[in-house]
């Protein structure tokens, strides 16, 4: 969330309104939070860091997995209690969900918490403002949950506030995949992939607003085929080429990826790009074939292991990480098994794992062969047991290298800096705050189990020029 100096008035004078943004889910939530508060700024909506007293609440929302959804339901509840007494004292506390949540069941929100008053969908949100509007002026909820025919990207301001060092920038969204347990087809909508001058053009703002490191995201960033300034078609290698160009964008990620979307010239990018970093999330779901078949992932494992082989040849220091899923219906021990034999043949830098969560309306969530709730527990301790493994001897193998650290902030204490690694480690250490914005080479001297330290191998490097406004 956003820093906001609560007194600061709007670009007319009027003092500003309190706006507080929940956010759950994956990053394009994070991004999508963002373009929320950009768009009602000219409104007067100035950002709060607490929900008391706020004008307006969003909960940004996440379906993908049970919890998920009931977390916002109990937030809900509380924050039913703080709209009922600023009513109570003659305000107003406009309360709004949006994302994937209030995609898939906006109907429920409001049966379930009648006193919410926008319900949002997350193609929807460049009508907020008008939603806002309607709210005010209406004695009943507005839901907004339909794909409307234009496209949010083309209507969104081009302001937006600043990112920090590092920055998220959505290229493509939603899914055409329909894997058998995912919501994400549902709530997200259609693959769409925005155009290469747009993705440019805010990539360059985000620069001159002081961005070095830029991750592109996509529910399936790697099918981004957005149309190229000729009029032509470009793949995600070509555009990660082009964004490369930037002055002083530094380093490039971009997430999440879908085995099957890994086309040649995103490979030879990871050789030939020395910006794109060599970390790479890529998200298996399971070692068995027959339930990458259940699943509906089309890929087998062999495919899997066939493009590391590549991506690794492309670039031998790439790091991987994968998202997993466990007890998915009629996975058996022996289908587990496969699963924990391809992630001690890979060898992962870092990954997320997850019990299976049947979501309503999903081809799994009525399959036959739905796996125990204490089968499902044992198997992802083990998978989580091996893969922490990994990860610390990942980490272990950091130690006594030296690596280029990008300065991100503050350390926790007085006198420290914090960053990331090119394999997105977080390193914190010892240094000047001057370095924040630019690349220096650390020394690694231990890692943690969750980030690494070390010492700056020369402190008086000089940075980057900051291109300053
Ligand atoms: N687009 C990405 C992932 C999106 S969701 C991809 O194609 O891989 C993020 C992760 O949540 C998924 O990779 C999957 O591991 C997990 N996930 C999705 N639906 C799930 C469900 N019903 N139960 C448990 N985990 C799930
Ligand atoms: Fe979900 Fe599969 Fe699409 Fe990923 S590829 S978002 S897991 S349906
Ligand atoms: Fe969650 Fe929607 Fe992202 S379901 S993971 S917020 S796409």
């Amino acid at each position: 969330m956003r820093r906001a100096d609560l007194t600061e008035p709007d670009t007319i004078g009027r003092p500003s309104k309190r706006l507080h943004v929940i956010t759950w889910g994956c990053q394009m939530n994070v991004y999508d939070s963002g373009r929320m508060t950009d768009v009602l700024a000219p409104l007067g909506y100035a950002p709060s860091p607490v929900p008391d007293g706020a004008d307006m609440v969003i909960l940004n929302t996440c379906h993908i997995r049970d919890r998920a959804t009931e977390k916002v339901f109990s937030e809900l509840g509380r924050l039913r209690l703080l709209k009922e007494r600023r009513e109570a004292e003659g305000g107003r506390m406009v309360l709004a969900v949006a994302g994937c949540v209030a995609q898939a069941e906006g109907a429920e929100i409001l049966a379930r918490a009648p006193f919410v008053d926008i319900v949002l969908g997350p193609q929807t949100y460049h009508r907020l403002p008008e939603m806002v509007a309607r709210a005010a002026r209406a004695g009943g909820a507005v839901i907004e949950t339909d794909f409307p025919p234009e496209q949010k990207f083309d209507l969104l301001p081009d302001v937006a506030a600043p990112q920090g060092i590092t920055a998220f920038l959505t290229v493509q969204e939603g899914c055409d995949k329909f894997c058998s347990f995912c919501v994400v087809p549902y709530t997200r909508g259609a693959e769409a992939s925005r155009p290469a001058v747009s993705v440019l053009a805010e990539a360059r703002r985000l620069v001159a607003q002081g961005a070095r490191e830029i991750t592109l995201l996509g529910q399936n960033v790697n099918a981004w085929h957005g149309e190229a300034p000729d009029g032509g078609t470009w793949g995600l290698g070509r555009l990660i080429r082009e964004l490369a160009e930037i002055p002083d964008l530094l380093r490039l990620r971009y997430t999440t990826s879908h085995p099957r979307d890994m086309d040649a010239e995103l490979v030879a990018a990871h050789a030939e790009v020395p910006a794109l970093m060599p970390f790479l999330h890529l998200p298996v779901q399971s070692g068995s074939d027959r339930m990458l078949a259940a699943m509906n992932r089309k890929h087998s494992a062999a495919d899997y292991l066939g493009l590391i082989e590549r991506l690794r040849a492309a670039r031998p220091d790439l790091a991987l990480s994968s998202d997993f899923i466990v007890g998915h219906p009629g996975e058996t021990a022996a289908d587990f098994d496969a699963t924990l034999a391809l992630v001690r043949e890979i060898g992962f830098a870092q990954a997320f794992s997850f019990k299976y969560s049947p979501r309503p309306g999903t081809p799994a969530a009525g399959a036959p062969g739905q796996v125990a709730e204490a089968e499902k527990d044992a198997r992802l301790q083990a998978l989580q047991a091996l893969l922490r493994e990994q990860q610390a001897a990942f980490n272990g193998s950091c130690v006594g290298l030296s690596l280029p650290v990008l300065f991100t902030g503050a350390g926790r204490h007085p006198g420290q800096i914090a960053g990331r690694s090119p394999f997105l480690q977080p390193v914190h250490l010892a240094g000047p705050a001057e370095l924040i914005g630019a690349i220096a080479p650390v020394k690694i001297g231990a890692a943690l189990p969750n980030s690494l330290t070390g010492t700056l191998q020369t402190p008086t490097m000089q940075p980057q020029e900051r291109a300053s406004a």
